[in-house]
């Protein structure tokens, strides 16, 4: 929009109008720029390991943390560029300090993501697809459209009766319809 003039500051400041989310999901991701990577033959070396295990059949679990910077998300990137030839799922769920009263958030958000398309014009049409999704997953996912719609704050697809158990029951209900999709 220009350049300011703010009280107290000498020099003008260039004002931006936000439009819109980018879809970016982090900073790594916003910066976009990539150069060599560097070293991290352990650690990627361990991720490999890992993975191996949980092909055998043996789930495993890796935690990565580490200081501001240190290269965590990009340690996964290019993890998950040595994967891209294998058979895998890669699902990614984000967690956000403005979300830490809405619960299972990164699950919500990654539905949000993975069903709803630019082009839609309603809260039905997404509805729609998230039936069809689960539906084409496996059948016996129907009895979950009502659940996982009710969580995103999508109106009940005709057809479906409306839940009616309390939070806890619900909750229950979602996260056992969450553990079945991968089933
Ligand atoms: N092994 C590496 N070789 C080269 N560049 C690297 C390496 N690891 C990280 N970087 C670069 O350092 C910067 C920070 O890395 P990254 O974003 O992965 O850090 P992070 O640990 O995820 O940080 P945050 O905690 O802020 O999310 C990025 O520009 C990334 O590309
Ligand atoms: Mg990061």
């Amino acid at each position: 929009m220009g350049g300011f003039a703010m009280k107290g500051l000498v020099q003008a400041v260039t004002l931006y109008r936000v439009r819109q989310a980018t879809g970016v999901r982090d900073r790594l991701q916003a910066r976009s720029e990539g150069g060599a990577f560097v070293g991290r033959r352990a650690e990627l070396g361990l991720l490999t390991e890992q993975w191996r295990c949980a092909q055998r059949g043996t789930g495993r679990v890796v935690l990565i943390r580490g200081e501001p910077g240190i290269g965590k998300s990009r340690l996964l990137r290019e993890f998950a560029a040595t994967l891209q030839p294998e058979v895998h799922t890669w699902i990614e769920g984000f967690c956000a300090p403005f979300f830490t009263n809405t619960p299972f958030f990164p699950l919500i958000e990654g539905f949000e993501r993975g069903f709803a398309k630019p082009g839609d014009k309603s809260r039905a049409a997404v509805v729609a697809r998230l039936r069809r999704s689960l539906t084409d997953l496996a059948p016996r996912l129907d009895y979950a459209v009502p659940i996982i719609a009710e969580m995103l704050d999508l109106p009940l697809p005709s057809g479906y009766a409306p839940i009616l158990l309390s939070p806890d029951q619900k909750r229950r209900r979602f996260i056992e319809a969450i553990r079945r999709l991968d089933t």
